[in-house]
């Protein structure tokens, strides 16, 4: 028996990038995911992969709040990054991080990561690889912008700061010190790092 062709849709979407970006907690991963599963997309969490990274710097003890000592090392790091949406996985050096990139340590310390120009060189090469021909949506922060600017579907997702802290606090039920008004302020504190820094800060496409 041979399988009924793809829908139309999906046929069309073979070459697409979808580039999803947005500020922490707006609901880009759900969203991203349900359009990737929709469309028979791949799908590529770049967020996780600053985390992983993070995770990386945490584990070997270099001071993340010194960029040149971050730099040093930032090629160190090896990523194994998965992209089934339906079970997107990440690893470092051999170690499977989806759970530990998730923890407030490393929410804490991706910031400065993320800030460090270096960092960004090589994860954003890394993402191009992955992108490839196509055929994939990625969620970041700078990927209409900087990643995949040529992406022909942008979308710029964003959610009033309670709800998303209210959705990052779900994330962290077990950690009984997360309230959501101690995770709106850390979000608070991440959307000022991450909106004005100076390598690829996180914008809207002008397009
Ligand atoms: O989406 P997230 O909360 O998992 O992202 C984690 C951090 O990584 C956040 O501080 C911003 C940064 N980031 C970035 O600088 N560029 C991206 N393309 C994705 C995430």
């Amino acid at each position: 028996m041979t399988s009924p062709p793809p829908p139309a849709e999906t046929a069309a979407a073979e070459n697409l990038v979808i580039a999803m970006d947005g500020p922490s907690g707006a609901g880009k991963s759900s969203v991203s995911r349900a359009v990737a599963i929709r469309l028979r997309l791949r799908y590529l969490d770049t967020g996780a992969m600053y985390r992983a990274v993070t995770w990386w710097m945490l584990e070997h003890r270099i001071d993340i709040h010194d960029p040149a000592a971050v730099a040093a090392v930032s090629d160190r790091p090896r990523l194994a990054v998965g992209t089934d949406p339906a079970e997107p996985t990440i690893q470092v050096d051999g170690h499977d991080v989806a759970a530990p990139i998730r923890s407030r340590a490393v929410s804490a310390a991706v910031s400065p990561v993320a800030a460090v120009p270096a960092v960004r060189t090589i994860l954003v090469a890394l993402q191009r690889e992955i992108i490839g021909t196509g055929g994939i949506v990625v969620e970041g922060r700078d990927i209409g912008t900087v990643v995949a600017p040529h992406a022909p579907v942008k979308v710029f997702l964003t959610a009033n700061p309670t709800i998303r802290a209210q959705r990052r606090t779900d994330e962290l039920r077990h950690d009984p010190d997360a309230t959501v008004a101690l995770t709106e302020a850390e979000l608070a504190r991440r959307d000022v790092i991450d909106s004005s820094r100076e390598a690829s800060p996180l914008a809207r496409a002008a397009d």
